[in-house]
């Protein structure tokens, strides 16, 4: 069992789905500067993973991992140096296979020499891919990848380095029969894992972004009972901050990532961020639901034509409610306590996260639901603390 390294689910930024293949120093570090600035590391974005084309085409003569010179010219030391300067943790990207996805060195063989190199420049976060896995039928074979996915977690624990691992295993059998075993052996190995697609792109339409979106949370849902706390489903990056998503699109996503207890990874360029996407992403009721110590995720309890209603339960005894209507009309979505798990009781107050309007019911929960907007409530058996009981 590798140690819970991640006892809430990981927050932070990663280059991928806004940069892909165009990052270099100036890109990571400015939007390192940036978490700092807008005040979201102090919330929790505290990681910032370096993805994909980071290395050179060649290992070096000692066979140890190079970072590509025109792109990180004074190594990966020290950018390591400057992130932990900033209080921010340095994630990198590489692969369990003979190459990346995007055709640079992988790991395979080199398991302990690479995990020793990150551990010499000071890294605290790995993502490891699993492109370019050789199998021995010649198709994806879950064997071939436990072998490599359990070297590489042996060699980061070896290292004895506190560093958090990020398992891609399970995306390469998205939807097959033992997509259930991969997660299984996943969670033994490391902290979190990619279940299933790749989230949209920086350059993708909002249209597509939104489907990506709707899609990727459409898989997660469903793995509640594979998680648990240190052992997180990752449903990929966040997207707000992209052009082409609306308010409502992209606090639909935060709301609802944070009910699945999803890492809260941000790609996108903070550099640029619009007040509207900071509110989003930084909102602390949201992220508190995310980062609840009891590290469940929230399951749907309600379903109807073009909405879900999911409960998860928090630390005290309250639970978070959301509302999602996934339909392109706004409609009417109703619930009650008792169904959301609620503790009976004579009345119970509502707490909407984002208006932070405070309501009372008696049991009924119900919000007018705009298209693709998630109402998240903070819901509590009894008066509102801090309000007069109601007479
Ligand atoms: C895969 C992963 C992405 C990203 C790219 C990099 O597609 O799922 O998140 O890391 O590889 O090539």
């Amino acid at each position: 069992q590798y140690p819970n390294f991640a006892p809430t689910p990981p927050m932070g930024w990663n280059d991928w789905s806004y940069y892909q293949c165009g990052i270099d120093e100036q890109t990571i570090l400015g939007n390192a500067r940036a978490l700092v600035s807008t005040g979201l590391a102090k919330k929790g974005y505290d990681t910032v993973t370096i993805d994909d084309c980071w290395m050179a085409q060649q290992r070096d003569a000692a066979g140890d991992l190079v970072a590509n010179p025109k792109l990180f010219p004074h190594g990966m030391a020290y950018v390591g140096q400057q992130l932990h300067k900033l209080g921010i943790k340095f994630g990198i990207y590489e692969d369990a296979g003979t190459n990346t996805c995007g055709g640079y060195p992988g790991s395979l063989g080199h398991w302990q020499q690479d995990a020793d190199l990150f551990a010499s420049w000071g890294v605290d976060y790995v993502k490891l891919d699993g492109c370019n896995v050789p199998t021995k039928t010649g198709e994806t074979d879950e064997q071939s990848y436990r072998d490599t996915y359990t070297a590489m977690s042996q060699a980061l624990l070896n290292t004895h380095r506190r560093i958090v691992f990020s398992i891609s295993a399970p995306a390469y059998f998205q939807g097959e029969a033992n997509w259930d075993s991969v997660i299984r052996w996943s969670a033994q190995l490391g902290n979190l894992w990619r279940e299933g697609a790749d989230i949209a792109l920086g350059q993708d339409s909002g249209a597509d972004k939104w489907a990506s979106i709707d899609y990727n949370y459409g898989y997660n849902v469903g793995l509640a009972a594979l998680q648990r706390p240190g052992r997180w489903n990752d449903p990929d990056f966040l997207l707000a901050g992209d052009s082409g998503l609306s308010r409502d699109e992209i606090q639909s996503q935060v709301s609802l990532w944070s009910m699945m207890a999803a890492p809260l990874i941000s790609s996108t360029d903070l550099t640029h961020l619009s007040p509207a996407a900071l509110a989003v992403l930084g909102n602390k009721d949201v992220i508190a639901v995310d980062q609840d110590r009891l590290g469940i995720q929230g399951r749907i309890v309600q379903q109807g034509t073009g909405y879900d209603v999911l409960s998860k339960p928090l630390a005290g005894g309250d639970r978070a409610v959301a509302l999602f209507n996934s339909s392109d009309r706004a409609q009417t979505v109703t619930t009650t306590a008792a169904k959301a798990g609620l503790r009976a009781a004579a009345g119970y107050s509502l707490r909407d996260l984002v208006t932070k309007q405070v309501t009372e019911t008696t049991g009924v929960i119900s919000a007018d639901v705009p298209p693709h907007a998630t109402v998240l409530l903070r819901v509590h058996s009894g008066a509102a603390r801090g309000l007069a009981p109601a007479t």
